[in-house]
């Protein structure tokens, strides 16, 4: 553990067993599935993506698109901006799992499972690594969470503080001293 972590709040033993069950589930739940696209949402859940698609034994597509929330924790705009969009023709024939990292508010995935319904996705769902329920804003619930978390900012495993941490290879939470 680095000097700047104050406890690991999810080891490298438990993020195995947390892909390997939703990898489970999304292996049932998508075996008739004729095309599916797994979306990785950059940078943060780069890690947990690759270890998630380790595990489908299903044919398997990935796209990246990256988002940022407009005042995150403070306005209520349920807004996001699109850094990097999906460029696809055939997203009406496609079954997309949008692979987040964290959620938070909520916001964000909330808008992207809009958005993609808006662009004629055949069915959006969602799964995300870490979960945050007591800091919702917007009433959202994934389909597949691998962890409910207290309201602590952690980092590691694509988690950033500033752009660093992001390659730990487990969820730790970061010193508050490092951020105030
Ligand atoms: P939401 O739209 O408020 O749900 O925001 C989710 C996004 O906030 C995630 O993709 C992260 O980028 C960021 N985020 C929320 N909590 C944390 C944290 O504890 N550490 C690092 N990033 C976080
Ligand atoms: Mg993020």
């Amino acid at each position: 553990m680095i000097k700047d972590i104050e406890s690991i709040l999810v080891n490298e033993k438990q993020i195995d067993e947390i892909t390997t069950r939703i990898a489970g589930q999304i292996n049932r739940d998508y075996k008739d599935s004729k095309q599916l696209v797994l979306i990785c949402i950059l940078k943060g859940s780069l890690m947990f993506t690759c270890d998630l698609m380790k595990k489908l034994n299903l044919p398997v597509e990935i796209e990246f698109m990256k988002v940022s929330s407009y005042g995150a924790g403070t306005s209520s705009s349920g807004m996001i901006n699109i850094h990097l969009d999906l460029k696809r023709e055939d997203i009406g024939d496609a079954d997309f799992i949008v692979v987040e990292d964290i959620i938070d508010s909520g916001r964000t995935l909330a808008h992207l499972v809009g958005y993609l319904a808006d662009r004629g996705a055949k069915s959006v769902k969602t799964c995300t690594l870490l979960d945050k329920p007591s800091r919702r804003v917007v009433d959202f619930t994934p389909d597949y969470s691998g962890a409910e978390i207290p309201d602590k900012f952690v980092v590691g495993y694509g988690l950033d503080y500033d752009e660093k941490y992001r390659n730990l290879p487990y969820v730790g939470v970061l010193k508050p001293e490092i951020y105030s």
